[in-house]
């Protein structure tokens, strides 16, 4: 039995379509079940809640061989690590609890980098607390999603631009997330790995925010250029939306982290994922924006 959590999530709702199509046996925690698709509800077990309540992991550990564990982001949160945290603790007893054996775990890539990182950070102290609950643990160590520029369809439809806070030449590691879900399926069904690892999964690709956009140009057919924000104001723009200050540093400090090259040293074991970024634009990004296009009547 191999027990998933967000299975509406973006990882989440792909690695069980992936789960079911190999015949795994499939057990998801989910807030809402009516939120699952009708083919995926007929054919899993579901234990309703939210998987930061011991009583409800305690419903759904019970036979699990394996765990998929992912905490929801939550920008919003007053802290990112005892937001991590309190998902972690509960999920490290509830582990030791019920003996399961293997756990797969989302976080972020860059476990060696030594300055506050803010929400990876808290994503390393989550990937502590889980290893000390002695299951075997592979940490699916990732940088940054691919999917988080799908945001910025509205700005590639009206302004002809993309934006953030990154140098417009660094190259910044990437990923998509279907790789993500690939590869956490692969390593929930193979019963034969153990021990504790980061496991950095990185796009082939070492695009800076410049090339990125001369990518996106070509491949939407459209202009696109990269227009950098300065962290100052991108700290303001979160506190206009009523941030708190601690969730600001947690955000700034994750940027500033990713500016300085937080993901560059996992390059050299980061397994290299299938989806590069110009093939991840023409079947993601671009019916996207397509579809962005065709609501707000730009061409
Ligand atoms: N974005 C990046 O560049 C990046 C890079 C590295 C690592 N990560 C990590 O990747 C993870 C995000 O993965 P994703 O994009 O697949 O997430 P996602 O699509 O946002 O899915 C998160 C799921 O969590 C559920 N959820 C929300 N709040 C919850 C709560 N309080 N309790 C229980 N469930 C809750 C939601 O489902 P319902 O609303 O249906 O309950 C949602 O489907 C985060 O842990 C982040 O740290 C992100």
């Amino acid at each position: 039995m191999i027990v998933v959590t967000t299975p509406t999530g973006r990882i989440g709702s792909r690695l069980v379509t992936l789960l079911l199509e190999r015949s795994s046996e499939v057990r998801v925690i989910v807030r809402d079940a009516s939120q699952l698709d009708d083919a995926v509800r007929t054919r899993v077990e579901v234990v309703e809640g939210s998987h930061a309540d011991p009583a409800v992991l305690d419903a759904a550990l019970p036979g699990a061989d394996a765990l998929f564990w992912l905490v929801p982001p939550n920008p919003a949160a007053p802290s990112a690590e005892e937001h991590y945290l309190a998902f972690a603790r509960a999920a490290s007893a509830a582990i030791r609890r019920h003996r399961v054996g293997r756990v797969v775990g989302v976080t972020s890539a860059g476990h060696d980098f030594r300055k506050p990182a803010g929400v990876l950070s808290a994503a390393f102290a989550m990937d502590a607390e889980l290893a000390r609950s002695g299951a075997a643990y592979r940490a699916l160590s990732l940088p940054f999603y691919m999917e988080n520029l799908l945001g910025q369809a509205d700005a590639i439809v009206r302004r002809g631009a993309f934006s953030l806070t990154f140098a417009a030449d660094r190259p910044l590691a990437m990923v998509a997330t279907r790789d993500i879900a690939e590869r956490a399926a692969d390593l929930l069904t193979d019963p034969t790995w153990h021990g504790q690892e980061n496991l950095p999964l990185f796009s082939p690709d070492r695009l800076a925010p410049d090339a990125i956009a001369r990518v996106m140009s070509e491949e939407l057919e459209r202009p696109v250029a990269y227009e950098r924000i300065a962290m100052d104001d991108f700290a303001e723009l979160l506190r206009s939306r009523g941030a708190s200050g601690q969730a600001i540093t947690d955000t700034i400090e994750m940027f500033a982290a990713q500016d300085a090259g937080i993901y560059d040293a996992d390059w050299a074991t980061a397994e290299i994922a299938p989806t590069d970024f110009r093939t991840w634009c023409r079947e993601v990004l671009r019916p996207a924006v397509e579809r962005t296009a065709a609501t707000v009547g730009a061409k």
